[in-house]
């Protein structure tokens, strides 16, 4: 048996490989573009592993995806591959509707002609899962109760319109042609191989460089933050026994404003890795220029995944933060790998418009 990963040299496919071939006696095909955000030293652990192959290409590659489909004959495709950052679709949303909803289609396509020809047996057990994420519902009043999944759709980003996209056109090729479909929506993930342009990594990484920790606007924003290993065992758990053609919110019941996550990397950080002059880390603070646009607040009820599935996460944020900022510090070599000059460019590009 084999699955197709698509995506999987980023943050939660790389994770979600991972776990993979630790946990599941089945071969992994792991097809990636190798953007900026694609690191296949996240993979250096199975690196060699016979149930991992990765393949360097692009989801939109519609021979290429077809040839892998029909050389490996997988009994499901999921689909991480995306452009994922809120902050590069605002500079540059070209590559997020040329991946997020363009690759998808293509990729959709591609899917359905290898799943039309599959003989009975493994037409019927075949399944798309497609990952996607919160921000498609938008931005929720202070006492709104949390997304459920027949909220409606009203993303604000070029992100998370391109991801909207991307949910609709596989909701189309269940209800149009029967493709045997499965969605996630999940909120803010956090974990190991995060990369640093990100909030929670983003301030693991300028704190111990000696660097300003820039919050956005007042630093009130509110997302729901759920650790990445659980988002990859939802995920599992979705495609094992979820029912086709639905859609499950995944979320840990972890609503935070942006200042107190920052405020509690600097404990764990004046804890763990105390700075040489005695003060904390929090000094290193800086307000800056909000995001246009900026969403206020965020929060999954994954009721569903747990009533139906009887998925529930296994961390805490307590548990999960402090796992995530001890891990930056036992793998610094990743961090600096990964600050390449294309990293640093956009870094530039990115807060050298923000005022302090
Ligand atoms: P990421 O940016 O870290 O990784 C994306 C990966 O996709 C990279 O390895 C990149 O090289 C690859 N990729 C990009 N374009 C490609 C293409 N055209 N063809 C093949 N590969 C391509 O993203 P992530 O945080 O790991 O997110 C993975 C998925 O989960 C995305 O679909 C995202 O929308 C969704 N999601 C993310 C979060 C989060 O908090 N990070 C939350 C909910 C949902
Ligand atoms: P981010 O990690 O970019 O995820 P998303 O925008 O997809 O939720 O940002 C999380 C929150 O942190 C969001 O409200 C924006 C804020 N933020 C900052 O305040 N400073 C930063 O440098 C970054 C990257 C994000």
């Amino acid at each position: 048996m084999t699955i197709l990963v698509t995506g999987g040299a980023g943050f939660i496919g790389a994770n979600f490989v991972l776990d993979w071939v630790a946990q599941a006696d089945e071969l992994v095909i792991n097809l990636d573009k190798l953007t900026y955000a694609g690191n296949v030293q996240s993979l250096a652990s199975i690196d060699g592993n016979p149930k991992h192959l990765f393949v360097h290409g692009d989801i939109a590659d519609s021979a290429l995806v077809e040839k892998l489909l029909a050389e490996h004959q997988p009994r499901a495709v999921i689909n991480f591959a995306a452009e994922s950052h809120v902050d590069r679709s605002i500079h540059g949303p070209e590559d997020f509707i040329q991946t997020n909803i363009v690759g998808t289609f293509r990729l959709l396509e591609a899917v359905r002609a290898y799943w039309k020809a599959l003989p009975g047996d493994a037409q019927q057990a075949f399944r798309f899962l497609h990952v996607s994420t919160d921000e498609v519902y938008g931005s929720l009043a202070p006492d709104a109760p949390a997304f459920t999944e027949t909220h409606q759709y009203e993303p604000n980003s070029p992100y998370s319109a391109s991801k909207a996209a991307s949910d609709h056109l596989v909701r189309s090729y269940h209800h149009t042609y029967g493709l045997p479909v499965l969605t996630t929506n999940c909120s803010n993930n956090y974990g190991p191989y995060h990369f640093p342009e990100k909030l929670i990594p983003l301030m693991i990484v300028n704190a111990l460089g000696g660097k300003g920790l820039p919050v956005y606007g007042d630093g009130q924003q509110i997302r729901d933050w759920l650790y990445v290993k659980d988002h990859c065992s939802a995920i599992r758990r979705v495609l094992e026994a979820g029912t086709v053609g639905e859609v499950y919110n995944v979320g840990g019941w972890n609503e935070k404003p942006n200042l107190e996550i920052v405020n509690r990397i600097c404990a764990l950080l004046d804890e763990l890795r105390p700075r040489a002059d005695g003060k904390s880390y929090s000094e290193q603070i800086t307000f800056v220029t909000d995001r246009p646009g900026h969403d206020r607040r965020y929060a999954i009820d994954a009721r569903k995944l747990e009533r139906e599935l009887g998925w529930k996460p296994a961390e805490t944020f307590e548990t999960g933060i402090r796992k995530t900022v001890e891990w930056y510090l036992s793998n610094w070599q990743w961090v600096e790998n990964v600050q390449s000059g294309s990293y640093r460019e956009w870094v530039e590009k990115n807060y050298g418009e923000r005022s302090e």
